[in-house]
């Protein structure tokens, strides 16, 4: 039996679609795990000879966010082998447990074949389980999703967070805080570099290791009851951890970063700045929200899960777009409230105009890191900005929709079960709010910066 999230990962597809397939009936689920059979039964046409796991999750993280996810997808050589210890253990467990069966099976055939000759229905019995004993030594194929999820476990650990039972994957050789940043779970930390303490987690169960150096201190009590440092250690095997996280906006503090100028990448009128912070200093934030660069205040048009790269989409008119590559820009924020309703149980329906597409990134960028939405939908008007991103990401991901219109009242989806994101120019929103109202939208499944 698989979790949802491993489940997801094999067939590769998001975890919110499985739990949209077990809500519906099409993929049976007994508390919240799943059988391989019935994965392969709702998902026929997974194949992993032509098309391995590894090879399909690579390939949409490339196409979608263009992240060098192959430099990273296996641990270091340490990680790799204690993973591979605690398989092999595993392995010796069931190996050992196998053999005693068998031994009191047989032992217990020859008793019955002893008592056969007396009794006839004793000895269909021994004939039975002589014949179960024959055909179980017959060696079957091995199950191919079986085999795919003993190599994720090798190559990624699992990791189930404490007290909000979040779910994320450890890859390569990250450290449990970036791969909770990666998965989009916004973990409290500071400095990310063993030095404030800020990152401080329980291990509940499971085996952690040491990968980076750590100069924070840990008294003896804190490491006996099992704390560590999130962003100096990595996952060995599924771990259970206890960690602070940001619920809100007011969780995060205002923060001041001196930021280098990484690229400016002009799109007709807008340029696309991306600022690069210190690695032992980068801006918390939650997507959707914005900070002050170059004495104005810019929505962040990349996702927190992006590592120290910080986007803003900055009009051809504004000083900040003559930013040049290699300048220093001083950073303050993160600052706003038009964050992502995670928990609200609806799928999120972003508009988007102009500039206002900054933050949309962020969020749906966010949303798909998440993983746990079965439907994300963008709407935007023909001949925007990045529009080839947008496609991108339709293309690469099962549960994202992409549409350009002018006529938005025609390309509305059902808007029962929306969260609804609206972000552009002010008579933009004012006309997209009339119209959401108009077609019954509650007041409270709509957002705006
Ligand atoms: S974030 Fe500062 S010690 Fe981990």
């Amino acid at each position: 039996m698989l979790n949802l999230s491993r489940a997801a990962r094999l067939v590769g597809v998001p975890r919110g679609l499985l739990q949209q397939y077990v809500k519906e009936g099409r993929l049976e689920s007994f508390d919240g795990m799943v059988s391989t059979e019935s994965l392969l039964s709702a998902f026929p046409a997974v194949n992993f000879d032509e098309d391995p796991v590894f090879e399909r999750m690579a390939r949409i993280k490339e196409e979608a966010f263009g992240k060098r996810v192959r430099e990273r997808i296996l641990p270091d050589r340490e990680v790799l082998s204690a993973r591979l210890y605690e398989q092999s253990k595993e392995l010796a467990d069931y190996r050992h447990h196998l053999e005693r069966y068998h031994a009191i099976v047989v032992h217990a055939l020859e008793k019955l074949k002893d008592l056969s000759a007396a009794r006839p229905e004793i000895a269909d019995l021994a004939k039975w389980l002589d014949q179960q004993l024959e055909e179980a030594l017959v060696t079957e194929a091995p199950d191919k999703l079986d085999a795919m999820e003993a190599y994720l476990r090798i190559v990624s650990a699992h990791v189930e967070l404490r007290p909000s039972g979040r779910e994320f994957f450890v890859e390569g050789s990250d450290t449990l805080l970036e791969a909770a940043l990666r998965a989009g779970i916004p973990v409290n930390y500071g400095c990310s570099n063993g030095n404030c303490g800020l990152c401080k987690a329980r291990l509940v169960s499971g085996e952690t290791r040491q990968v980076r150096h750590q100069d924070y201190f840990l008294s003896e009590a804190e490491k006996n009851s099992g704390h560590l440092l999130a962003c100096c250690h990595t996952a060995v095997s599924d771990v259970v951890i206890e960690a602070l996280e940001a619920g809100r906006p007011d969780d995060i503090p205002l923060q001041q970063i001196e930021t280098r100028v990484k690229s400016v990448e002009i799109l007709g009128k807008i340029a696309r700045v991306t600022l690069q912070t210190p690695r032992s200093s980068r801006l918390r934030f939650l997507a959707g929200q914005s900070a002050n660069l170059a004495d104005s205040q810019y929505f962040i048009a990349s996702c927190p899960c992006e590592d120290r790269n910080i986007e803003f989409h900055i009009p051809e008119e504004d000083a900040a777009s003559g930013l040049k590559k290699g300048e220093v820009v001083l950073l303050t924020g993160p600052s706003g409230k038009f964050v992502l309703k995670e928990h609200s149980g609806r799928e999120p329906l972003f508009i988007a105009s102009g500039t206002g597409f900054a933050p949309i990134k962020s969020l749906a960028e966010h949303a798909v890191a998440l993983d746990t939405f079965s439907s994300i939908l963008l709407l935007r008007e023909p001949d925007c900005y990045l529009s080839n991103l947008c496609r991108s990401w339709e293309a690469a991901l099962d549960n994202f929709g992409y549409i350009e219109t002018d006529e938005l009242s025609d390309a509305l989806p059902e808007l029962h079960g929306r969260d609804v994101y609206v972000s552009g120019p002010p008579d933009f929103v004012e006309r997209t709010k009339a119209i959401l109202i108009g077609k019954g939208l509650p007041q409270n499944q709509l957002f705006t910066p």
